[in-house]
């Protein structure tokens, strides 16, 4: 009877748990996103020149202010790039090819700078999602009133001016009201403004391919593991027909 009434007590601890659990998980991705609709990320990770070029943008436009302490440069010939590739390419004066994908500026002054040190990026697709990272790559647009002069719609006030605004150019903040069940809601979009040095497809492309690349640093060991996965299947379909032969041999022997 006790031990009944404390399975019970225990199941429902289980079931309340459980519920927290369901109600916590739809508000913490609405929080990630600040409302406005996510974009699908088209990420690949079998597509190997994507994942350098990503590498190359994110060396190049992020390592100034973000690490990837957890990423070695030359986890990079994974990608196809050779050792000669990551020192000519992508490697800073004193780096070399086994250190970790560290930065000099410290995080202090980082805080000072921009009102929050930028964190680490190795595995910040898995914390914030790879469509959260692609929606804020494209929804930076230009706002006087923001000390950096740069304002996000999927990060409202975001500390981090717009990395890539080289490439994209200066987009800007498009209020359209629109009418919706009778009342009229403002809906906010960010068009092209000044050019930068890509057309909207190939930036489009950089952000894809960046996104890959930091989907990939997160979980380096993904491409490997669906190759040898695709590979393993291949194997055990052909061991399962010699074991099926050899299943019917035994057999023919037991029946007789
Ligand atoms: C000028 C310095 C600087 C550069 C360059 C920079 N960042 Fe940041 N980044 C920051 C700071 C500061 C924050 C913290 C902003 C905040 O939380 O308000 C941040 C935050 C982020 C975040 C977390 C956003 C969130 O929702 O919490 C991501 C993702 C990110 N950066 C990606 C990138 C990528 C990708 C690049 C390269 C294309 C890049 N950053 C380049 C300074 C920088």
């Amino acid at each position: 009877m006790k031990m009944a009434m404390f399975r019970s007590r225990a199941v429902a601890a289980l079931i309340s748990v459980a519920a927290a659990l369901v109600a916590v998980a739809p508000s913490t991705a609405l929080a990630a996103s600040a409302g406005v609709a996510l974009q699908r990320a088209p990420v690949n990770l079998q597509d190997a020149v994507s994942l350098q070029r990503g590498a190359h943008l994110f060396v190049n436009y992020c390592m100034g202010c973000h690490s990837a302490n957890y990423m070695r440069f030359n986890r990079l010939t994974d990608l196809g790039l050779t050792e000669e590739q990551i020192k000519e390419y992508l490697l800073f004066g004193t780096d070399k090819v086994g250190s970790p994908m560290t930065i000099a500026m410290r995080p202090g002054d980082a805080k000072e700078w921009m009102g929050k040190a930028p964190p680490d990026l190795t595995v910040i697709a898995r914390s914030k999602r790879p469509d959260y990272l692609y929606t804020l790559l494209k929804s930076y647009y230009v706002d006087d009133s923001r000390a950096l002069g740069w304002n996000n719609l999927a990060y409202p006030n975001i500390g981090m001016p717009h990395p890539l605004w080289q490439l994209q150019g200066a987009p800007q903040l498009k209020v359209e009201d629109k009418q919706s069940h009778g009342h009229t809601v403002q809906v906010k979009s960010v068009v092209a403004g000044e050019p930068g040095l890509m057309t909207g497809v190939e930036y489009e492309r950089a952000v894809t391919d960046l996104v890959n690349y930091l989907v990939y640093m997160g979980e380096p060991w993904k491409v490997q593991s669906t190759r040898v996965g695709i590979i393993v299947m291949f194997f055990l379909s052909i061991l399962l027909v010699f074991v099926y032969l050899l299943k019917l041999e035994f057999w023919r022997d037991i029946k007789h």
